[in-house]
């Protein structure tokens, strides 16, 4: 994964920077629901980037407004440099996008379906058909109805129709969806493959493990608002964590780790002792406890610092969330 360094709150920083995407305070409500609550999103070029969020949490009205389905009642936008709704001409040009289930005839065949689009977009668009099917290793079942095509089919050709367009950004709004193991680890690669050759991917997902997986950076969205964003180092770096110790005396260690006040919570397990650490812990403190235990007479066999997952970290921040509101 590259490192991307960008601030983990964005401040309006003007035409000047060069992101693919970038929000400020757009908000839009449908009645009293705000789906889509002030958001500030900076999304780095050539990257893949995650929005992340649980069902409901506004990511498809999201997406649906930076692509013009729908209008914001507040807030301004661009993607890749252009302001938009002003420029939607040149910015959507670049643009590949899937929202919701990628829809197609299906009495057309794959290949048919792409040459319909293509005929409605620069000449350049129908040379890059074939590319395109090859590219998502659709080139086997191109001449095949879309009716009979799996689910996985379906999203690989919505990925080759955003393809026409050779674009500099894709969208895609749970590309996952509906897909087997298999078919996840397909989208993935294909999604790391369009990242590689210098696109940026911003893609919505409800799968944490997904978004860890997939993405180089990430924005974490409930209720409308997006409460953190940032690398997933740059996120994980401020979360709890655990230290794994293999010793001669679990017990004793456990109970050693107690008596200091570095907020340890400690449990024996039949490999050793797992010792769980708040939040905001440094580094220096994993060299403490070991310090500690030698001077105790424990011999220290091993001893690990495990990073909390994306996972862990997404439930720490909702769940400290719920406590405040
Ligand atoms: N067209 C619509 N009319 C009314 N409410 C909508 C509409 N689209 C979305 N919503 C509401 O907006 C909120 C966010 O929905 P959505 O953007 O689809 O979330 P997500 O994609 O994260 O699951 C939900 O409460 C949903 O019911
Ligand atoms: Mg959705």
């Amino acid at each position: 994964m590259s490192t991307i360094e960008f601030p983990s709150t964005p401040t309006w920083t003007g035409a000047e920077q060069d992101w693919a995407v970038e929000t400020h305070g757009l908000t839009k409500s449908f009645g009293g629901n705000v789906a889509v609550n002030g958001v500030d999103l900076l999304v780095p070029r050539g990257c893949a980037f995650g929005y992340l969020g649980p069902n409901g949490a506004g990511k498809t009205t999201l997406i649906r407004v930076l692509l013009g389905l729908t209008h914001a009642d507040a807030g301004t936008m661009s993607l890749l440099g252009y302001p938009v709704p002003h420029h939607w001409d040149l910015a959507l040009a670049r643009v590949g996008a899937i929202v919701d289930e990628p829809r197609f005839h299906d009495h057309l065949t794959g290949r048919q379906n792409l040459q319909v689009l293509a005929a409605a977009r620069e000449p350049a668009a129908r040379d890059r058909v074939g590319p395109s099917l090859e590219r998502v290793g659709m080139l086997h079942r191109a001449d095949d109805r879309v009716a009979k095509y799996s689910m996985g089919m379906r999203q690989r050709l919505g990925v080759a129709a955003c393809l026409i367009g050779d674009p500099q950004l894709l969208i895609l709004d749970e590309p996952m969806n509906g897909l087997d193991p298999a078919g996840m680890q397909d989208m993935r690669d294909m999604i790391l493959g369009l990242v590689a050759e210098g696109r940026t991917v911003v893609l919505s997902s409800h799968l944490l493990d997904e978004v860890e997986r997939t993405c180089d950076a990430v924005a974490i969205v409930d209720r409308g608002r997006v409460i953190r964003q940032g690398t997933i180092s740059q996120l994980l770096a401020g979360s709890a964590f655990t230290v794994e110790v293999e010793c001669s005396d679990p017990e004793g260690a456990a109970q050693r780790l107690a008596s200091l006040p570095i907020g340890a919570s400690c449990t024996v397990e039949s490999s050793g002792l797992s010792i769980a650490l708040p939040t905001g812990t440094g580094r220096d403190v994993v060299a403490e406890i070991n310090r500690v235990l030698v001077d105790s007479g424990i011999s220290v066999y091993r001893l690990q610092h495990v990073q909390a997952s994306l996972e862990s970290w997404f439930l720490e921040v909702t769940s400290r969330l719920g406590e405040t509101s």
